[in-house]
């Protein structure tokens, strides 16, 4: 794990911070706390780190991404003694609660980032979404859950704010890590390379077929092939359990030959599902005529 702070604290993890105004408040509240926010809006992680730049705050790193990613891949087992999600996306439309991050999987996985006696503080102004928040959590039977007046600090974030002019209700409820789920959750396995080496022609055109490609936790599609000086591009888009990544594979010349693999353009994780997806890309190759010689996938 990336030593992110240098130094010892207590970590505390923020999902969807949105603007960070109250994870600067947080800061300043506890600067021996070392303050981990996850945010998927690159707009809103401009506006907060300025803030943070700002105000001089130096306890709290801010990470461009899926909350579940940042803790599972940043925050070692048994660490965190806090989590804090102030108005979650609450994903109304039946079709999109699937998305909704309060569900049993991740109260089950954030028992293996939490100390003993961690919690997680939720305040939202969904009812529906809190109800079934407490309900997973339940079903987890890894928590103590109360549900309590929300503190008056979580209500000066902007969506507070919001809610509070059109006259919103607040709900708030403390999960206590009393258990842990047994399951490990190790962070995401990384590879450094994910490539074959091949000999045959080039073809001037390459079509690749769209169906999406089942592998580990997802799936993979080839979206795109694009025309480059030494060979194709092509656009593909990964999803695996708790990352999604839209990279670009290569086909191009090279000196030892026919190289099929991971560009490094948007420097992407080779994951066992990055690594899958040039699996593929080589056996299609295979259809047009190539022949593999050294295969590092
Ligand atoms: C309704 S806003 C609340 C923002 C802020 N907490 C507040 O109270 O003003 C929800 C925020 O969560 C972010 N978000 C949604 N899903 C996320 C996820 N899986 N990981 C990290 N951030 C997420 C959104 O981009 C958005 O900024």
């Amino acid at each position: 794990m990336i030593d992110l702070f240098g130094r010892e604290g207590p970590l505390v993890l923020e999902v969807g911070f949105g603007d960070g105004r109250f994870t600067v408040d947080l800061a300043k509240a506890h600067p021996e706390w070392l303050i981990l926010g996850a945010e998927v809006s690159a707009a809103s992680v401009q506006r907060a780190y300025r803030r943070l730049r700002r105000e001089g705050i130096g306890n709290v790193r801010l990470y461009h991404g899926q909350g579940l990613f940042a803790l599972r891949n940043l925050v070692p087992p048994g660490s965190l003694k806090r989590v804090i999600v102030n108005f979650p996306d609450p994903w109304p439309k039946k079709r999109h609660q699937r998305k909704r991050l309060l569900q049993e999987g991740f109260f089950r996985r954030l028992s293996t980032r939490l100390v003993e006696g961690g919690d997680l503080l939720l305040t939202t102004d969904h009812e529906e979404y809190f109800r079934l928040a407490l309900e997973e959590a339940e079903r987890s039977g890894l928590y103590r859950v109360e549900v309590k007046e929300p503190p008056e600090t979580h209500l000066r974030t902007k969506y507070a704010l919001k809610w509070k002019e059109a006259g919103r209700i607040f709900f708030h409820a403390v999960f206590t890590k009393m258990a842990e789920d047994p399951t490990p959750w190790p962070p995401i396995r990384r590879y450094e390379v994910a490539h074959a080496l091949l000999r045959g022609e080039l073809p001037k055109e390459l079509t690749l077929a769209k169906a999406s490609v089942a592998i580990p936790g997802g799936m993979a599609v080839f979206l795109e092939v694009a025309r480059g000086e030494e060979g194709f591009y092509v656009l593909t888009h990964v999803e695996e359990e708790d990352l999604t990544q839209d990279l670009l594979l290569e086909v191009r010349r090279s000196a030892r030959g026919l190289y099929a693999g991971v560009s490094r353009f948007g420097s992407p994780l080779i994951t066992e599902g990055v690594k899958e997806a040039v699996r593929a890309l080589v056996r299609e190759l295979g259809r047009v005529g190539l022949e593999v010689v050294q295969d590092h996938t």
